[in-house]
């Protein structure tokens, strides 16, 4: 592939979170229900991983369900956590083959009960595989994570287990969900939308952003080299200057 030959090798992101976003009009677009569309992203999914396996990235975070999607009409909600059960089920021999290893992020105790548990055992059995993490955001919402960390940090507080002089930024990103995964160094947003919607919010202080118009069923790994190959051309500053 001509774009893949672009890529330097030795420069890839650590970690590329993906706002999965566009099922709904790519369904409507072809006169179909917004489930076709969902049903339509699984295979950018697959293309995705297997574009990051070929670049040897180590950390993949996809935003799946947000905590405001819940407002979603019942029926879209129930039918793509079906998609969601059914895909993770088919899905995990697959990931072990490919050596993923599945991670999820998120209040995962509303999904339902079906849900959390395919998702559970589909985290055990990718236990030991090493090539990528796959790392799902579902029922995630950036909000949520900080304020649970927050609480959580109170806790401790509470219990001698850690003092206020201790909290600092490492120490606050261990009680994120994300906990010792490296912060995204780019963050992909499909179908054109120019916002965040909740997602990671601690976590893409410093990540590059990359947005495409490109619909998330439509999205393959020509599109994720892409990707990558406009990331190599940004210069990460960090607040510093090459001036000097
Ligand atoms: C992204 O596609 C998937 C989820 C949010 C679950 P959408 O369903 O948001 O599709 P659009 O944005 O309405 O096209
Ligand atoms: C963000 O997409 C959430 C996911 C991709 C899971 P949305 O479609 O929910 O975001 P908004 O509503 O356009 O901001
Ligand atoms: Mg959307």
């Amino acid at each position: 592939m001509e774009i893949k030959k672009q890529i330097d090798h030795n420069h890839v992101p650590r970690h590329v979170a993906i706002i999965m976003d566009g099922n709904g009009r790519w369904a409507k677009q072809r006169g179909k229900e917004r489930i076709y569309g969902h049903e339509n992203g699984v295979k950018a999914v697959r293309e995705t991983l297997e574009a990051a396996g070929e670049l040897k990235i180590p950390y993949i975070t996809m935003y799946a369900f947000s905590t405001e999607n819940w407002n979603r009409p019942r029926k879209e909600i129930d039918t793509l956590m079906e998609l969601l059960v059914n895909t993770i089920r088919n899905e995990t021999k697959e990931l072990c083959n490919k050596g993923i290893r599945l991670h999820a992020i998120g209040n995962l105790n509303s999904l339902p009960g079906k849900c959390f548990k395919e998702l559970e055992e589909a985290i055990k059995l990718t236990e030991n595989n090493d090539k990528l993490n796959l790392i799902v955001a579902l029922s995630y919402s950036a909000r949520w994570e900080i304020i649970n960390a927050i609480k959580n940090i109170l806790q401790d507080y509470k219990n001698n287990k850690t003092a206020f002089e201790n909290i600092d930024n490492n120490v606050f990103k261990k009680y994120l969900s994300t906990g010792d995964v490296p912060d995204p160094d780019l963050l992909i947003r499909t179908s054109g939308e120019l916002r965040i919607s909740n997602f990671l919010l601690w976590q893409i202080a410093y990540s590059e952003l990359y947005f495409t118009p490109v619909l998330w069923p439509d999205f393959n790994k020509k599109h994720f080299f892409e990707a990558i190959v406009e990331y190599q051309k940004r210069e990460r500053r960090f607040g510093k200057t090459d001036d000097y």
